[in-house]
């Protein structure tokens, strides 16, 4: 085993913290070595609010997956969630030559760094420039130019953004955990890398991963990623309209949620009792809810949160996309009854899903809260450059985030420069 291919990934999540330690094999696919699991209370809506508890929670998940992956880690890519976190399309003018000239990789790389610098200037923490094609002399969209002769290229890009303070208070947590950031990857990137075939990709699909404290959506179109975006919602939303309603605890929410709830309450029989324990003063003893009461509590937090995604989707860029495939993913999918309720909803075909069986990942883990942990892995193996993660605490020797060091490759996304990509023979399409 060579220690050095292995690399970790770390979710971040609002109810735990995973970290996955894996690697890509010579075949191309990808090996877990390790999963570590911690409870977080740390953070609120995926941001940071404990920095001692998520140091915590960093750390032991660490611990875990590297004592079962047999291997250190130093390094590792973490993941961003949060509703500060902002995406858009852009066309930007990216080379200019007095001549016709031949496109190589080398101008395709200073293209995507000119977007990189023209982006960085209107406010915000840069964190993703993920190229869609290129329009040459403003008359052939393609995605893959190499080779090709222009004299204008034109980029179009899909860059993400988030909040400088946020992604600070995220990565000072990882480092007091003794973890070099080698790289932020937003979490809806992540989870729709696990979760989502290359065909839904293609044909469209909008992908949600309903966690504890978010819902992370990310959009794709023709195979690309067109619009990513967080929405401060998630289950915990769900368990605390029973906390109040009820005026239970909130373990006792989340363990009637989990076990006896359903955004479908139709389905459920009117005769069909729990009894919860009420905190108030004025209730002596248990007190009788039945599952269809319960139920309609939970649907209309459930239409709730499909109105704000659907809200979300109203954007300019996408009103002439008919997307009629929606996944669902994260703990919160699997609430008895979202797929139905999805389907009625965004009246398209719907379905849950986890990340997708690999060589290593136990069963468990093939879980729909575990699609970002290792989707996350799984998108930093395949687009970020190669470097040990374990032992260093730079990825090549760079200083990774914001560092002149990188460059971004087409398909792949960053790398070193002078690495070849691996994907060089790809032939053009049209965007
Ligand atoms: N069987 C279940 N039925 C209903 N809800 C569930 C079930 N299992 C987990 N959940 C809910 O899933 C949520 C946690 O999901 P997940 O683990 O994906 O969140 P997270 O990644 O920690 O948070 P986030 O991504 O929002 O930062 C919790 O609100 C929990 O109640
Ligand atoms: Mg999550």
């Amino acid at each position: 085993m060579i220690q050095e291919d292995y690399r970790a990934a770390i979710d971040v999540g609002t109810t735990k913290v995973v970290t996955v330690i894996g690697r890509e094999r010579p075949d191309g696919s990808v090996e877990i070595a390790g999963v570590g699991v911690s409870p977080c209370n740390g953070l609120s809506k995926g941001m940071v609010r404990d920095d001692a508890a998520t140091t915590q929670a960093i750390k032991s998940s660490i611990a875990e997956a590297s004592k079962q992956a047999g291997v250190s880690i130093k390094s590792a890519y973490v993941g961003l969630s949060g509703s500060h976190i902002e995406s858009s399309n852009r066309w930007d003018q990216v080379h200019d030559n007095p001549a016709e000239s031949v496109i190589t990789q080398e101008v395709l790389d200073a293209s995507m760094a000119t977007v990189h610098d023209m982006a960085s200037d209107s406010g915000g923490k840069l964190l993703h420039v993920i190229p869609r094609g290129y329009a040459l002399d403003n008359r052939h969209l393609v995605r893959m130019p190499i080779g090709m002769h222009a004299r204008e290229i034109h980029a179009h890009t899909h860059v993400v953004k988030g909040d400088e303070a946020s992604i600070e208070r995220l990565r000072a947590a990882a480092e007091s955990a003794g973890i070099h950031v080698a790289d932020l990857i937003v979490e809806p990137i992540a989870s729709a890398e696990a979760a989502l075939t290359s065909t839904e990709r293609d044909d469209g699909v909008v992908l949600l991963d309903i966690g504890g404290g978010t819902t992370d959506i990310a959009v794709f179109v023709g195979g690309q990623i067109v619009h990513s975006a967080v929405l401060p919602v998630g289950g915990w939303q769900f368990t605390n309209d029973l906390v109040t309603a009820f005026m239970t605890s909130f373990e006792e929410a989340e363990e009637i949620k989990c076990g006896s709830g359903s955004v479908t309450p139709e389905v459920a029989s009117m005769r069909e009792e729990l009894f919860i324990n009420s905190l108030a003063d004025s209730v002596e003893g248990p007190i009788a809810v039945t599952k269809r009461e319960l139920g309609q509590l939970l649907k209309e937090r459930a239409h709730e949160l499909f109105r704000l995604v659907k809200g979300k989707l109203a954007t300019p860029h996408l009103a002439n996309v008919p997307i009629d495939r929606v996944v669902l993913t994260g703990g919160g999918a699997k609430l008895d009854g979202m797929q139905a309720l999805a389907r009625y909803v965004f009246q398209g075909r719907v379905r849950t899903s986890g990340p997708r069986p690999l060589v290593g990942l136990d069963e468990q883990y093939q879980d729909p809260a575990y699609s970002a942990g290792i989707g996350m892995l799984i998108w930093g193996l395949r687009n970020l450059p190669s470097g040990s993660h374990l032992g260093v605490s730079t990825v090549n020797g760079a200083e990774v985030l914001g560092g002149g060091n990188r460059w971004y490759d087409a398909f792949t996304g960053w790398r070193k420069r002078g690495e070849r990509s691996g994907n060089e023979t790809r032939t053009g399409v049209s965007v």
